[in-house]
């Protein structure tokens, strides 16, 4: 059969249609077998990896710790995949809204005002601000006392929250800092007096900064926090597939593991 130029075109082009047929087809087979992800795709998990032990940054530049794994074990429950990002604590809420994140898990504090834009699992953890502040300052018993002292924070967290509680908002010895570790050097270089911040963190930072002429100030009045897992509000198919997995590894000994893993004494 003769073959002309014209008929010689369009049996390439149809065998690169071909291709890409393929070729697209090979990229779904990519996935894990058997795993099911929400709405056909990978689940995008931000994080703030600043906050041992819930989460930190590994020597190989990925997120690690409690929070980390226990979403994992959670995913793992519902055969859902994830991948987990560190965004920043800021960047992780606004990915929440803007749909670039699926899913926070930060020891993201349970509040009616975030309840407002987002939607959050039953609770996890357990938590409490505590004041961090030097020996040789004078004694302190509660977050009110600090008045005129000048306090570190994370900025947006629930330790700024109950600052401005006690002192006012735009109390002007409130300093908001990205990190709590930020604020914790602050601190020890004297540029401010305290640091309000999670209990387990601020112990965290005390065991790995070595930090001994510091003390863990308890204000018995501060309201005990609530750690949920957060997704954007209304993703009802991803929430209650998270609840059920978060019953799942309490009920499997996975989350016990974890916990002991971390916090465990
Ligand atoms: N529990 C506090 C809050 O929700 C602080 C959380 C900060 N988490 C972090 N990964 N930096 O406001």
């Amino acid at each position: 059969m003769e073959v002309n130029i014209h008929m010689k075109k369009k049996f390439s082009l149809l065998f690169l249609a071909c291709l890409f047929v393929f070729a697209l087809a090979g990229c779904g087979g990519g996935a894990k077998e058997g795993s099911t992800s929400v709405s056909g795709k990978k689940i995008t998990v931000g994080t703030d990896a600043s906050f041992p032990p819930f989460e930190s940054m590994s020597p190989t530049g990925d997120p690690e710790g409690f929070d980390i794994d226990l979403i994992k074990a959670i995913a793992e429950t519902q055969n859902i995949e994830v991948q987990v990002k560190h965004t920043g604590w800021d960047a992780m809420m606004a990915g929440l809204e803007d749909g670039s994140v699926d899913v926070g898990i930060a020891g993201i504090t349970i509040t009616d005002d975030r309840k407002k834009s987002f939607d959050f699992t039953t609770p996890y953890f357990t938590a409490k601000q505590v004041i961090l502040m030097k020996k040789d300052a004078p004694a302190v018993n509660k977050v009110a006392d600090l008045k005129g002292k000048k306090i570190g924070v994370q900025s947006g967290t629930t330790g700024q929250f109950l600052v401005e509680e006690h002192l006012g908002k735009g109390y002007s010895g409130l300093k908001g800092f990205e990190e709590v570790a930020g604020a914790i050097e602050d601190m020890k270089n004297g540029r401010i007096d305290a640091v309000v911040a999670d209990n387990a963190v601020v112990k965290k930072f005390m065991e790995q900064l070595k930090l001994d002429n510091v003390n863990i100030i308890e204000d018995t009045s501060a309201k005990q926090e609530q750690y949920g897992i957060a997704v954007k509000k209304g993703n009802k198919e991803l929430l209650d597939k998270l609840n059920k997995g978060l019953t799942a590894v309490k009920e499997n000994g996975k989350y016990d593991e974890i916990y002991n893993k971390y916090l465990g004494r």
